[in-house]
């Protein structure tokens, strides 16, 4: 339930959040559109005006310095006069400017409710530069909501086609087209929204059979790699031991001293392959060393140190199992250095490794062997203490000293399925709950 219920959250998310993003795209577009195509149209009036207009005053500007600069007043008024309204909006106002861009004659609708603005605006001159080189210009204005001008300037030709100086527009757009493309934003923004929600509400099902196809096989291949591990320890134990209770009660032991010194999820998870697979080199031991009952000599414990490296080309061969490295690695380090396989010692052994060498030694003295009866609770304590700094690192010691007590009394030499039963609650809690099958 819980993966379902996150599968539906994450899709869901992603949904909600590709909605926004269509959205604002397709507004953004909207709106863009709709001032384009009413620029485009106050553009195409004011060039035709301005020619228009050109061929009035065409006198004036093949004179000197535009001649009577009273007679374009005069010819600008009539001009005005007879402009209309149109549905985009109209022209507020419009300045003859000489080539320096000093005003010659200004013409504006004091009616206009923000005719002082716009004055203020265009007083503010116009950057020569922008005009260099060019024969029109254009800008749009917000002054404030539902009040923009499109700005624009453009050059004057006399006959002789040289430029002697510019006609400047400011052009109001009338707050109808403003609501226009709010109102077509709104409505895109609707379809857009509903055609992805419909796109989801088609696709969700299609997305949720195939996520729980791919949760099945998932939870398959965890399911096969739980039973390698299983499998895999539980070989190796039955050679020198009739069971492989051991692994779980020290896999355990592990576990809770790394939960203790708060350890990430990540190095659990390589604590809980490692310390079930430790021994797994002792596979390619031979019998006669591996089973010999009495102590080892020399040559012999040469060659029980192998183990180490056996396991290690194993856990090397399986991606998913090579994690556990560390552990099988550097089971048999010492904190000073006087360990195997490779003479480490202090923090060079891997955390895991350290965490479980106590954890390995604990369980071999607690637990009955054939060859003798299991330690006490104190007697065990007190020969790890005697080894603190030594064999073990202090630290996961003291760590381990803290939970010891309560350890013994739930695991010590114990053979019932109980460790099983508890090891399969912990594979549940780190790796994911409804992937995990138990290990048996
Ligand atoms: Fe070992």
């Amino acid at each position: 339930m819980g993966l379902k219920r996150s599968i539906h959250r994450i899709l869901v998310f992603r949904l909600a959040i590709s909605t926004l993003c269509i959205c604002a795209i397709l507004s953004a577009i909207v709106v863009f559109m709709e001032f384009k195509a009413v620029d485009e149209r106050v553009i195409d009036r004011a060039l035709l005006g301005a020619e228009q207009f050109r061929w009035l005053i065409i006198e004036n500007l093949d004179a000197p310095g535009l001649g009577d600069h009273e007679r374009i007043r005069s010819v600008m008024k009539r001009s005005a006069t007879k402009t209309t309204r149109r549905r985009e909006g109209y022209f507020v106002l419009a300045r003859i400017l000489d080539p320096d861009l000093r005003e010659i004659a200004k013409v504006s609708d004091e009616d206009y409710q923000y005719i002082a603005a716009v004055n203020d605006y265009v007083d503010k001159g116009l950057d020569r530069s922008v005009l260099a080189g060019q024969g029109a210009w254009k800008r749009m204005k917000h002054f404030k909501k539902d009040v923009v001008v499109i700005h624009l300037v453009s050059e004057l030709k006399n006959s002789a086609n040289e430029r002697v100086g510019y006609i400047e527009g400011v052009f109001a757009v009338a707050p109808g087209i403003l609501a226009k493309a709010r109102w077509e934003v709104f409505f895109t923004t609707l379809i857009a929204a509903g055609i992805v929600l419909l796109t989801s509400l088609l696709l969700y099902p299609v997305i949720m059979q195939l996520l729980r196809r791919v949760t099945s096989l998932s939870a398959d291949l965890l399911h096969a790699n739980l039973e390698i591990l299983s499998v895999l320890g539980g070989a190796i134990a039955k050679r020198d031991s009739d069971t492989d209770i051991h692994n779980y009660r020290v896999t355990i032991y592990a576990v809770r001293i790394a939960q203790e010194l708060h350890l990430g999820d990540d190095e659990i998870r390589t604590l809980l392959k490692g310390a079930f697979l430790h021994d797994v080199g002792k596979i390619g031991i031979s019998d006669n060393v591996l089973l010999k009952p009495g102590k080892l000599n020399p040559e012999e414990f040469e060659e029980m140190k192998k183990h180490v490296r056996y396991g290690v080309d194993i856990v090397n061969r399986s991606t998913w199992l090579n994690d556990a490295i560390d552990v099988v690695g550097g089971h048999h380090e010492k904190y000073d250095g006087s360990g195997y396989d490779k003479n480490k010692h202090g923090t060079e052994i891997p955390r895991v490794a350290r965490i479980f060498a106590v954890a390995d030694v604990f369980d071999a003295l607690t637990s009955k062997r054939p060859y003798k009866e299991p330690l006490g609770f104190d007697e065990s304590m007190k020969i790890l203490m005697e080894s603190r700094g030594s064999h073990f690192d202090h630290e996961m010691l003291d760590a381990f000293a803290k939970i010891a007590r309560s350890l013994y009394d739930e695991y010590a030499n114990r053979t019932d399925d109980k460790p099983r039963q508890d090891l399969s609650k912990i594979n549940a809690q780190y790796y994911h709950p409804d992937l995990v099958s138990y290990m048996r």
